[in-house]
């Protein structure tokens, strides 16, 4: 029998940062390219684990007094076909994984992966290449605000740092864990993440007070008791203890926003993340939304932070990023990038938007 999975990384590393983001490619697009870039990693990643497995096993090789093969260790080096992968024994890029030629025996020496940077190479064409190789660390307390032009990519990297959209290359470490790693339990770690989004997504069935409750409850497995108890908290932080026992439709979009982000402050989040948070709002609820932020800065919350707010970047980022075309193009404090862009697509796009 398989051991049991056991997830060894999920606890932070002690003083490191955050976020750190190495290298981050996104592509969309034509759904066979894409998914063979998928097997691709899945074969990389199923052979670097047989590769593990094997060390492993010739380290503490001990007689098999059943006789027969442990689990995985023996299995044939072409990858089977899963029903995730549906990797085809003998493709190319099976045989570019596992280093086998056409009609040849299938050997159990294991042969180091190939980085993916090839396949991406080929198939670049048939997609779209979103994020373009990001590197950002952002520091604990620090408040990192976005700006670009639509279709800059903010959102996808935002997403990104919580795998809700699926890196094709490279690296977001949180708190010194790599998000990506297959022993790493993903589920935890999204936890200490919180992201607020335009649309609020509450519950619209569900009182303010159970749509903060819920997920306190399912995911942390709180008590019903320690869980309200904590909603009541976060609720009066965002200003609405009254909005407890209403419905969503009863409230403003700015009451709703608050709600969703005292959802998010109740499950201990260590970093926010803010995608676009004020865009759905009419402009006179927006600067409730910006002072419930402003505050959670003030106590030192690290955040990242998707806005068309220029006063809100200027006021309370402690760093502006300017992305355009999957790239950070510009990024400092935020009196200079807002104040003295020295990137003539910066410019532009101040010049259009300040
Ligand atoms: N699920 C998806 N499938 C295909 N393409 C996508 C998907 N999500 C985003 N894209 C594309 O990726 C690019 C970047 O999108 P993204 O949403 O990250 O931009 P953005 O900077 O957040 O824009 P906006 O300011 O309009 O929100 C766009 O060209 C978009 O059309
Ligand atoms: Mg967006």
């Amino acid at each position: 029998m398989s051991p049991a999975k056991t997830h060894v990384r999920d606890t932070p590393v002690p003083g490191a940062p955050p976020i750190q983001i190495i290298g981050l490619h996104k592509h969309f697009g034509e759904p066979g390219a894409l998914r063979e870039i998928e097997r691709h990693h899945a074969r990389i990643e199923k052979a670097r684990r047989l590769v593990a497995a094997r060390q492993s096993s010739q380290e503490s090789a001990t007689p098999d007094l059943t006789g027969q093969a442990p689990e995985n260790i023996d299995e044939p080096m072409v990858v089977k076909q899963d029903e995730s992968t549906q990797a085809t024994p003998g493709d190319d890029v099976t045989r570019k994984v596992m280093g086998t030629q056409p009609n040849e025996p299938e050997t159990k020496d294991v042969q180091q992966p190939q980085p993916a940077e090839d396949l991406r190479a080929h198939h670049h064409s048939g997609l779209l290449h979103v994020l373009k190789g990001i590197d950002l660390t952002v520091n604990k307390g620090e408040v990192v605000c976005v700006i670009g032009p639509s279709g800059s990519g903010k959102s996808t990297l935002l997403r990104s740092v919580n795998l809700l959209e699926m890196p094709t290359g490279g690296k977001v470490l949180i708190e010194g864990i790599d998000i990506q790693d297959p022993d790493v339990n993903v589920d935890k770690i999204r936890t200490r993440i919180g992201m607020v989004f335009q649309s609020f997504n509450l519950f619209p069935h569900m009182t303010v007070l159970r749509n903060v409750t819920i997920a306190q409850e399912k995911v942390l497995r709180r008590t019903s008791a320690q869980a309200r108890k904590v909603a009541l908290d976060m609720l009066e932080r965002v200003g609405l203890s009254d909005k407890a026992t209403a419905h969503p439709s009863q409230l403003s979009g700015g009451q709703q926003q608050r709600v969703a982000i005292a959802r998010s402050l109740s499950m201990n989040p260590d970093m926010m993340l803010f995608d676009e948070p004020t865009s759905a709002l009419d402009p006179e609820l927006v600067g409730e939304v910006l002072e419930v932020m402003r505050s959670l800065a003030a106590e030192g919350m690290t955040m990242m932070v998707v806005t068309h707010e220029m006063g809100f970047a200027r006021e309370v980022g402690t760093r502006v990023i300017f992305m355009d075309d999957g790239q950070i193009v510009e990024q400092g404090r935020p009196s200079d990038v807002l104040g003295n862009p020295q990137q003539p697509r910066t410019q532009l796009f101040l010049s259009k938007v300040l």
